[in-house]
């Protein structure tokens, strides 16, 4: 059973989406640790009440990036985690994260990337654009976290329609929806080792029997 690791920044709902799905059995995995970016987030009560250990790593008690990417690594991978889940996390995975982690840190988006991503597009910002904007569709993105913000290759994608009289808070409990079920879907794929990537494209490997 391969392990891994959530960070996390916020209410965590995705995160319980994932402890559900893992004790529901359909992800063929375990969560090893949940570390957030940032004290008193209700994600961290979610990982507790789950018997998941936690940690709080946050950026302003380091130096520099490079002190915090070095501290955020190690506790990675004090953890055990074989791959990593961003699960609205709101801090930069840094250079020595992602080389101990190749291919195996993967981020929920709350848009279907790449429009609607990189900096600044995040929570309630990306479906305020998304309205601005006045798409007619918009979604979520599962993919694989690069040296890039919101750029790595696409694991998986899920719609949603942006309706008449949409508020950003409307909106984003329907994208919501769709993450919910988007992010166990790819998270039990890369904990039975089926996602393959070969440049831009991630293909899924056959089930193993
Ligand atoms: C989610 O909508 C997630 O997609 C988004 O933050 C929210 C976290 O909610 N992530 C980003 O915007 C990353 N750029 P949660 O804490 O309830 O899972």
């Amino acid at each position: 059973m391969r392990k891994f690791c959530v960070l996390v920044s916020g209410g965590g709902t995705n995160l319980q989406s994932l402890i559900d799905s893992v004790q529901r059995g359909e992800i063929q995995g375990q969560i090893c640790g949940v570390i957030s970016s940032r004290p008193g987030v209700y994600a961290l009560e979610r990982a507790e009440k789950a018997g998941i250990p936690t940690q709080v790593i946050r950026r302003k008690e380091y130096a520099d990036a490079q002190a915090y990417d070095l501290a955020m690594r190690d506790a990675i991978k004090a953890t055990g985690a074989e791959f990593v889940v961003l699960a609205g996390f709101l801090s930069i995975i840094g250079p020595q994260t992602l080389r101990a982690y190749p291919n195996a840190i993967i981020n929920i988006h709350p848009a279907l990337l790449p429009s609607f991503g990189g900096k600044g597009y995040y929570g309630l910002h990306v479906h305020e654009a998304v309205l601005n904007a006045g798409v007619k569709i918009t979604g979520a993105t599962v993919h694989f976290v690069d040296e890039g913000t919101d750029t790595g290759p696409i694991i998986a994608q899920g719609a949603a329609e942006v309706k008449p009289g949409d508020t950003p808070e409307v909106l984003q409990a329907r994208v919501m929806e769709i993450e919910h079920r988007l992010l166990p879907q790819a998270v039990g794929l890369m904990a039975q080792d089926r996602l393959q990537v070969d440049g831009r494209q991630v293909y899924i490997k056959e089930e193993q029997i």
